[in-house]
């Protein structure tokens, strides 16, 4: 295949990435390499998908939701920007990690049963956001599923950073128009980032399925 890219444990919510430091970011990895993955996701995969396919985990982080897709029967390709992710990825069986910018990414068509991006593309510019979601699509085999996060436009975090994606459920909503949504959760509310740091989230929990 050619690619030329808590909720759990104490902490409530697991973004809050620096991305623009990596040795925050390779702390970020290690505070959440043990967290289970994202509810959502395990939420989407018991009730929506067919196990034993192919998954696509963007930004995958020190790989909780690989490891869950891999364990769940799926052939998993994990891809992070930052290359320290790679050495968590070493001992997993069923996933491939490849280091990659997911603003530079080419997919294959029609290829994965789930694509999964879990609080990353707030991390991207958000002038690219609606093309990496059209690829997302493009890459999603017929019934496909789409799970991730957006972050909202009232987010402020890690940061107060201006650099972040950040959109109104009215934009969401024009990106998703071409699929089915099966769930749209906005969240807002306080509360702390994967270090601990105060944080207003607001945030969208996305699944959305090719059709
Ligand atoms: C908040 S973390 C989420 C990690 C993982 N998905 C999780 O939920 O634990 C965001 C991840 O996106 C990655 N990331 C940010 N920008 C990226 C880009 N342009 N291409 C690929 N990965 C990126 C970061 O390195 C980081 O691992």
């Amino acid at each position: 295949m050619l690619i030329s890219c808590s909720e759990g444990g104490v902490v409530e919510d697991p973004a809050g990435v620096a991305h623009v430091h990596p040795q925050r970011l390779a702390r970020y990895h290690r505070l959440t390499a043990a967290w289970p993955p994202t509810s959502l996701l395990q939420d989407t995969v018991k009730s929506r998908l067919p196990f034993g396919r192919r998954a696509l985990d963007l930004g995958c982080g020190s790989g909780r939701d690989s490891q869950f897709l891999a364990r769940s029967g799926f052939s998993v390709t994990a891809i992070d920007i930052a290359s320290e992710a790679a050495a968590y990825f070493t001992k997993m069986d069923s996933v491939e990690f490849l280091q990659a910018d997911i603003e530079q990414l080419s997919l294959p068509t029609a290829a994965y049963d789930v694509v999964n991006a879990a609080f990353c593309l707030p991390f991207l510019r958000a002038a690219v956001v609606p093309r990496v979601i059209r690829h997302i699509k493009a890459a999603l085999r017929p019934r496909g599923v789409f799970v991730g996060h957006l972050f909202g436009d009232r987010y402020v975090g890690i940061g107060r950073n201006s650099s972040l994606a950040l959109f109104t459920r009215a934009e969401l909503t024009a990106f998703f128009s071409t699929m089915n949504m099966l769930r749209l959760v906005e969240v807002e509310r306080e509360g702390v980032l994967a270090d601990g740091t105060a944080a207003h989230w607001h945030r969208f929990d996305i699944a959305a399925q090719h059709v």
